[in-house]
């Protein structure tokens, strides 16, 4: 009999994980089920929802927004990386009934940039924009990479500070401060866009100055066409790379599955045919 698993989150009909898990299982010969479903916590709480799935026989479950934070406090166990990030996005249950919590999001990150856009992190000045929960869980993952410095820069200025003195380690300097604040200090060779700005067609008001042509300017969210923040980098700077985070999404998924099924899919291939299929259904 299959295994079943599925992503819970509000809303949830337009998510990419039923599709990118269904192309893991074909590519790897697993025979798993995985749907996505809705959790409207107005109707039922989210605790109760996942305990039921739970009972259902579910194996895991793949945790989006809203409901990050409430499956760290859901789960009695934690990666790390999940503890760090203080939000979950991978739920494990285990035979003897334990949900342990995970956070493969910073993976995705890395994976995607390292491994399939075959940029190296290491050593590199990157500029995260954004401070809240989507760069919180990457942070971790980014400074593993060994990067040489990190600037965190956000509209509220304070989140940004506060975020790097929590990161803050002897090896790699990271410090926080506004956008106007970047104007003042030299490119970057990576720029990461945490911002939720993109979902609200918005770029935030960054200077050109921190762009240079062999910089690469990722968007973790993805669409059919360049996103207005991928946009705005190459008419400013247009030799720089830019990238959007479908990458990103295919290698959380990826992680989740090695967490579940111990097997690595080939996400560079799963990701080929999901842009296909994002960029011929619009
Ligand atoms: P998420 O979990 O998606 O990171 P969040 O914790 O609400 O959501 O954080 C959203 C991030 O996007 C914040 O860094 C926010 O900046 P503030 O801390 O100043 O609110 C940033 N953000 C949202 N809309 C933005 C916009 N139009 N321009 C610039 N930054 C924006």
């Amino acid at each position: 009999m299959s295994d079943h698993y599925a992503v819970v989150g509000y809303p949830i009909a337009h998510s990419k994980s039923p599709l990118i898990h269904r192309l893991f299982a074909e590519q790897t010969g697993q025979d798993i089920t995985y749907e996505a479903i809705l959790i409207d916590s107005d109707e039922e709480p989210f605790a109760a929802a996942i305990h039921q799935l739970r009972q259902m026989g579910y194996k895991g479950l793949n945790v989006t927004l809203p409901y990050k934070l409430d499956a760290f406090e859901l789960a009695q166990t934690h990666t790390e990386r999940a503890q760090i990030a203080q939000a979950v996005n991978t739920l494990i249950f285990h035979d003897d009934g334990t949900i342990e919590g995970d956070n493969t999001d910073g993976a995705g990150l890395v994976m995607d940039i390292r491994d399939l856009a075959g940029f190296p992190i290491a050593g590199q000045r990157i500029l995260i924009i954004g401070a809240g929960g989507a760069v919180q869980g990457v942070l971790k993952s980014l400074l593993d990479e060994q990067p040489a410095s990190i600037r965190i820069a956000n509209r509220t200025a304070a989140r940004a500070v506060a975020l790097a003195k929590r990161f803050q380690q002897e090896a790699i300097p990271i410090s926080g401060g506004d956008f106007s604040a970047l104007s003042e200090l030299p490119a970057f060779d990576l720029i990461i866009n945490g911002t939720s700005a993109s979902l609200q067609g918005k770029v935030p008001p960054i200077p050109p100055s921190v762009l240079h042509p062999h910089s690469l300017v990722y968007d973790m969210m993805y669409a059919p066409t360049p996103t207005p923040f991928m946009q705005w980098a190459q008419q400013h700077q247009p030799d720089c790379t830019v990238r959007d985070g479908l990458g990103m999404l295919v290698g959380q998924a990826a992680e989740s599955f090695w967490r579940w099924r111990h097997i690595r899919p080939n996400v560079a291939d799963v990701l080929h045919q999901v842009r296909r299929y994002i960029t011929s259904s619009g």
